[in-house]
């Protein structure tokens, strides 16, 4: 730390991503929920000659084509929607904004709520997800705080069903709820018609898992339009250009391709739940995930450190929390059908080597 970093700063804790090797032609990468599939052949006709050349201009603050696109797939008005540089900032400019009593988010859940809560210097109170990691929504009521609620949640890949989410916001219409879809689209049942009925509740997602843009860093918001204005009051106190032309482009090519969308989201279902059901066959406790991942631990002896250490070892990189709480499980990213069974045959290596 430097003698001139904030001392407002200097407890700060940086959230720390998962691993990206520079060189990942001999690794199964199933570490940080990418999709394995590349994005929709429109964005690459979408990205020509002309977009470079006009990377001399700034990109549209607007967004304006983007967001039609995207308010045109949701079937809401234009300005109930917002863009941003991946949904990390559009939860960035949440916390930020809306979160003066507070923001209350479960104990396991998405690793950056916390940075972002002590990076803008607001107040936490985190709340244990049940003993078998369901989140219970009667554990939120009476809340005066923010609610940052990951549904599926992350790493668990637990759902809350839109009815349990819509209890929430009619209980307080004072109290803030923000969803996170990160990975709605892998079976969830997504909150974006709450935002039609209710001014409490915001809806956040991303292109970075369903769409196979994470390299792009495109993610968005939808809101009532009151919420919307206030997201857009601090992205221009911020970064008006937040979203790169190439991204827009990009962006308003995937929304567009619904095909493409469910056909990759169809084969990552399918694929993570021969996975699950091959993992559980070997006695694995694996949760009901909802997402493009699976929450896993080995059978006892074998333990979650050595398991995901055995996988590196053999070329299948997957993600490992430390905290006491979740130190028997591994987070595993579906990749393609022939990636799962190669994990799963390495898997049965494991436990032969290991029982
Ligand atoms: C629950 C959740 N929300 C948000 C994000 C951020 O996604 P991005 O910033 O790539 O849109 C992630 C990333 O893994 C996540 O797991």
């Amino acid at each position: 730390m430097s003698r001139f970093f904030s001392q407002t700063l200097s407890g700060l804790e940086p959230y720390t991503p998962g691993e990206q090797p520079r060189g990942i032609q001999n690794l199964i990468k199933l570490n940080t929920n990418e999709s394995p599939f590349p994005p929709s052949p429109r964005v690459i006709e979408a990205i020509g000659a002309q977009q470079v050349r006009d990377l001399r201009l700034y990109s549209d603050p607007a967004c304006t084509d983007f967001l039609a696109a995207l308010a045109e797939a949701f079937g809401v008005p234009r300005e109930c929607v917002f863009a941003s540089n991946g949904s990390d900032e559009s939860l960035a400019f949440a916390f930020r904004a809306f979160c003066d009593k507070g923001a209350a988010f479960p104990d396991v859940t998405y690793g950056f709520y916390p940075v972002f809560a002590q990076l803008f210097g607001i107040r936490t109170r985190v709340v244990p997800l049940r003993e078998d990691w369901s989140l219970a929504p009667e554990d939120y009521k009476g809340l005066a705080e923010t609610l940052f609620l990951a549904n599926p949640n992350a790493p668990t890949g637990l759902a809350l069903s839109r009815a349990e989410i819509e209890a929430l916001v009619t209980e307080n219409p004072e109290r803030l709820v923000v969803v996170d879809e990160a990975y709605v689209d892998f079976g969830g049942e997504s909150c974006v018609p709450l935002t039609q009925k209710y001014d409490n509740i915001l809806v956040v997602g991303t292109f970075s898992k369903s769409r196979s843009l994470a390299g792009a860093r495109l993610g968005y918001a939808v809101g009532a339009p009151s919420l919307i204005a206030d997201l857009n009051a601090v992205k221009f106190s911020f970064n008006p250009y937040n979203v790169n032309r190439l991204t827009l482009a990009a962006g308003t090519a995937a929304v567009r391709d619904t095909a493409y969308f469910r056909e990759c989201c169809g084969k990552i279902i399918e694929a993570r739940e021969e996975t699950k059901a091959a993992l559980r066959a070997m006695g694995f406790a694996v949760t009901e995930s909802r997402a493009n991942f699976l929450f896993a631990a080995p059978p006892a002896p074998c333990t979650g450190t050595e398991y995901f250490a055995y996988l590196r070892e053999n070329g299948i990189l997957v993600r490992h929390f430390g905290a006491a709480r979740t130190e028997n499980y591994v987070r595993i990213t579906i990749g393609t059908s022939e990636q799962m069974k190669t994990l799963v045959a390495v898997t049965k290596c494991f436990l032969e080597e290991t029982t």
